[in-house]
C-alpha cells in the first residue's frame, strides 16, 4: 500500500516534469506579449487567428499596415490610432524573435515577404500535406488557418508534435 502510494507520487512527479519540459520546449515561438495585446487580438483576430508577431519580419508588418484597405482582397482598414498602436506592437514583438524565427526566415535574402505561407521554410515544412487535407477540407480551408492543425498556434507554439489535422489526426512523417 505504502509502496503503491510512493509509486503514484513518483509518477505524478515524473508527469509534471515531463509536461513542464515539453511545455517549455514548445514555447520557443511564443510571444507572451501576444496574449497581452487585446487590441491586436480583437482587430486582427476576427477573420483568422491573431498571428504571433515573430512569424514575419518587422518590415512585412509595416508594409501590411500600410495597405489594410486591400488586405488580401478584404477591407481590414482601422482608425489611425489603432493602426499606429498595432503596428508598434507588431514591429516590436517581431524583433523579439529568437533563433526559431530566424529559421523561419531562412533563404529569404533581402525579400520582404507578404505572407507567412509563402516563406520558403514554411513551404518546405508543409509541402507533403496533400491538398485534400487542406483546401478540400471544410475544417481547414487554407494553410493560413494555422490553428486548424496546430493546437497551440495562438500561443505561438508550432511544435511538430502538437499537430493534428482535422479529419486525419496526428501527422507523423
Ligand atoms: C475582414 C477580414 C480580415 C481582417 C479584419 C484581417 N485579416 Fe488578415 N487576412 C484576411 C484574409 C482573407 C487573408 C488571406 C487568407 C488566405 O489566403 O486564406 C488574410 C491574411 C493575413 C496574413 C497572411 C497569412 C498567410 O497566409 O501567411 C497576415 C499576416 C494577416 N492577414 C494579418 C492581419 C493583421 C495584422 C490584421 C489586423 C490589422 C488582419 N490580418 C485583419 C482577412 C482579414
Ligand atoms: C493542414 C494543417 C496545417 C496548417 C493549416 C498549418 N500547418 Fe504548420 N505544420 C503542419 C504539419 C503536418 C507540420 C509537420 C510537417 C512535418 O513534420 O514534416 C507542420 C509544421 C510546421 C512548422 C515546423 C515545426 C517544427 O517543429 O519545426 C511550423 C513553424 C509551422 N508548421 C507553422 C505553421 C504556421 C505559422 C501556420 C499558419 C500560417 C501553419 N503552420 C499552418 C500542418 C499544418
Amino acid at each position: 500500500m505504502k509502496q503503491n502510494r510512493n509509486m503514484m507520487a513518483g509518477s505524478i512527479l515524473m508527469t509534471a516534469i515531463l509536461a513542464f519540459s515539453l511545455y517549455g520546449f514548445g514555447q520557443i515561438w511564443a510571444s507572451s506579449k501576444n496574449q497581452a495585446n487585446p487590441l491586436y487580438a480583437e482587430e486582427c483576430g476576427s477573420c483568422h487567428m491573431a498571428y504571433p508577431a515573430q512569424l514575419l519580419p518587422p518590415q512585412s508588418w509595416q508594409n501590411m499596415m500600410l495597405q489594410l484597405e486591400d488586405h488580401f482582397g478584404e477591407n481590414a482598414e482601422l482608425d489611425a490610432e489603432s493602426k499606429q498602436a498595432i503596428e508598434s506592437y507588431l514591429v516590436e514583438a517581431s524583433q523579439q524573435g529568437n533563433g526559431s524565427s530566424r529559421k523561419l526566415f531562412r533563404n529569404l535574402g533581402k525579400q520582404v515577404p507578404e505572407r507567412i505561407t509563402t516563406l520558403p521554410y514554411f513551404i518546405h515544412e508543409h509541402d507533403e500535406i496533400p491538398s485534400r487535407l487542406i483546401t478540400s477540407n471544410d475544417k481547414v480551408g487554407s494553410l493560413s488557418q494555422c490553428n486548424a492543425c496546430h493546437q497551440r498556434a495562438e500561443q505561438g507554439d508550432f511544435d511538430e508534435d502538437d499537430v493534428s489535422i482535422p479529419g486525419f489526426g496526428r501527422w507523423d512523417d
